[in-house]
């Protein structure tokens, strides 16, 4: 099958845009790339764009896109994705350096893209902000885990990296442990969207600059248990969650096992389920505040 190989942006809509490009740009330290009519593009990588930001009602996470390899075939791709019963829909030219786009659902109802990057883009080093290097993943709450997991393995290709018991479930289309998280509350809603820092150093300086600009961690810091990342939680002016993680696990496709880091229980590293136990949340041993849930 043609799997998706990489995240490439995430599309949210917010009551005030300029508020939240302000955050995007001032606070995380990605650059303003463009403004059409209705939407904002930011970057920081050689995507030209990781976030897109459009005005709408309430905030929420609304599309996330894929790329598939160099040398495969979207056609092939979206013959895949029909096969599965999925009706699916092309668009030329539908956001600046993508030339062409295929978009379906998932079953939680956020639109997929899938596209293939042709020509790569070269953002200056930012001088200000927190200037992430990626974004890494979009972790969302769904009604239906088994499902949805089920629709990201088969459709699109993602590996289960690991599982929290039968609730949580943590799935990679690339090297990093996970791209898309999804957590089985009730709902179908963003969870929260994680950028990679450079390590712990760069957590501290994020930390200090958020807390300068009135931001409030609302988890963190701490190292997950699965995943093995450091993380902290905080909530941008839209309300919602930004995730900023350093030493993530990376899996080592060849021979099966996360590569090995002094911090992991099991050696080697593999995909398990995990119980539901505090050491998964936090190896640090801090459970998440009430308002992580919100
Ligand atoms: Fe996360």
């Amino acid at each position: 099958m043609i799997r998706v190989r990489k995240i490439a942006h995430a599309s949210y809509e917010v009551p005030d845009v300029e508020q939240q490009t302000d955050y995007y740009t001032n606070v995380l330290g990605m650059t303003l790339v463009g403004k059409e009519k209705d939407a904002t593009f930011l970057a920081n990588t050689v995507d030209h764009h990781s976030v897109v930001l459009r005005k709408g009602s309430q905030a929420q996470c609304v599309r996330v896109a894929f790329q598939i390899g160099e040398g495969d075939d979207l056609d092939a791709f979206e013959k895949q994705v029909r096969g599965h019963g999925i009706k699916t829909q092309r668009n030329k030219g539908p956001e600046p350096s993508i030339s062409e786009l295929l978009t379906f659902e998932d079953p939680k109802g956020t639109v997929i893209e899938v596209f293939q990057r042709a020509d790569f883009s070269h953002q200056k080093f930012q001088a200000k902000g927190i200037v992430p290097h990626k974004l890494g993943h979009v972790a969302f709450h769904v009604t239906d885990v088994k499902h949805t997991t089920k629709f990201y393995c088969d459709v699109l290709g993602f590996r289960e990296s690991d599982w929290m018991g039968d609730f949580f479930s943590f799935l990679r289309c690339g090297p990093d442990h996970h791209t898309i998280n999804l957590v089985e509350t009730g709902s179908n809603r963003h969870f929260h969207t994680a950028f990679e820092l450079r390590d712990w150093g760069h957590m501290q300086t994020a930390c200090d600059f958020l807390s300068v600009n009135g931001y409030k961690l609302i988890w963190g810091p701490g190292r997950h248990g699965i995943g093995h990342n450091l993380f902290t939680y905080h909530r941008s002016p839209a309300g919602l969650i930004t995730e900023l993680f350093a030493e993530l696990d990376r899996m080592n496709e060849e021979l099966g096992y996360f590569e090995p880091r002094p911090w992991h229980r099991d050696n080697p590293q593999r995909p398990k389920v995990w119980a539901k136990d505090p050491d998964a949340a936090n190896l640090w041993g801090i459970m998440p505040t009430d308002e992580m849930y919100k």
